[in-house]
């Protein structure tokens, strides 16, 4: 699919986004973010460095100021931030157990604070309900997104951002 630059693909409601720089990406980050509240979860999945903790530092400073600091959760596993609801910033990556993620409260933000959650797959079988997908990967100098679970004007905003 590198190949195919459409950002939207009818058949499988998946949207491929083509983000050649850091800055396409926060672009990217900032129109979800106006699409994202409280209860929203977001799953950011891909390879070290695919840019999944730049998302989340893009639409933590959408709501927060440019100037917020965003460390990395790698090891606390998690960041709350106060916006006009909650955020929670989750980095999965470390997680030794899943009764850590009951222990971090994490089964109680979800589906009441916007959560982006950074290596899903570690939350096992904890039931997360609907969420916004992105999958990214290396793509030349850039990323390339797939994401799913869009609502219908996300999907709108970014097709018509992202479009060629
Ligand atoms: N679309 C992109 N094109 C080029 N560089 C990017 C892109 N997205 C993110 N980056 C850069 O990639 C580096 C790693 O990003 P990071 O968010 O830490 O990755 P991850 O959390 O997935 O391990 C950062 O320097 C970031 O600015
Ligand atoms: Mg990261």
């Amino acid at each position: 699919m590198a190949q195919n630059h459409t950002p939207f693909t009818p058949d499988s409601g998946t949207l491929q986004i083509d983000l050649p720089s850091a800055d396409a990406a926060t672009a990217f980050a900032e129109i979800c973010a106006q699409h994202l509240g409280a209860g929203d979860t977001v799953l950011l999945s891909g390879a070290v460095g695919t840019g999944k903790s730049h998302f989340a530092r893009a639409l933590i400073r959408h709501h927060l100021g440019p100037d917020t600091d965003v460390p990395s959760p790698s090891f606390t596993l998690v960041q709350v931030y106060a916006a006009a609801f909650e955020i929670w910033h989750a980095d999965l990556y470390r997680l030794t157990y899943t009764g850590e993620l009951a222990e971090l409260g994490l089964d109680e933000a979800l589906g009441q604070a916007l959560c982006l959650i950074e290596w899903p797959d570690r939350l096992g079988d904890m039931p997360i309900g609907p969420a916004l997908r992105i999958d990214l990967a290396y793509h030349g100098q850039g990323r390339l997104a797939q994401v799913s679970g869009a609502s219908a004007p996300l999907r709108a905003a970014l097709t018509s951002e992202f479009a060629p």
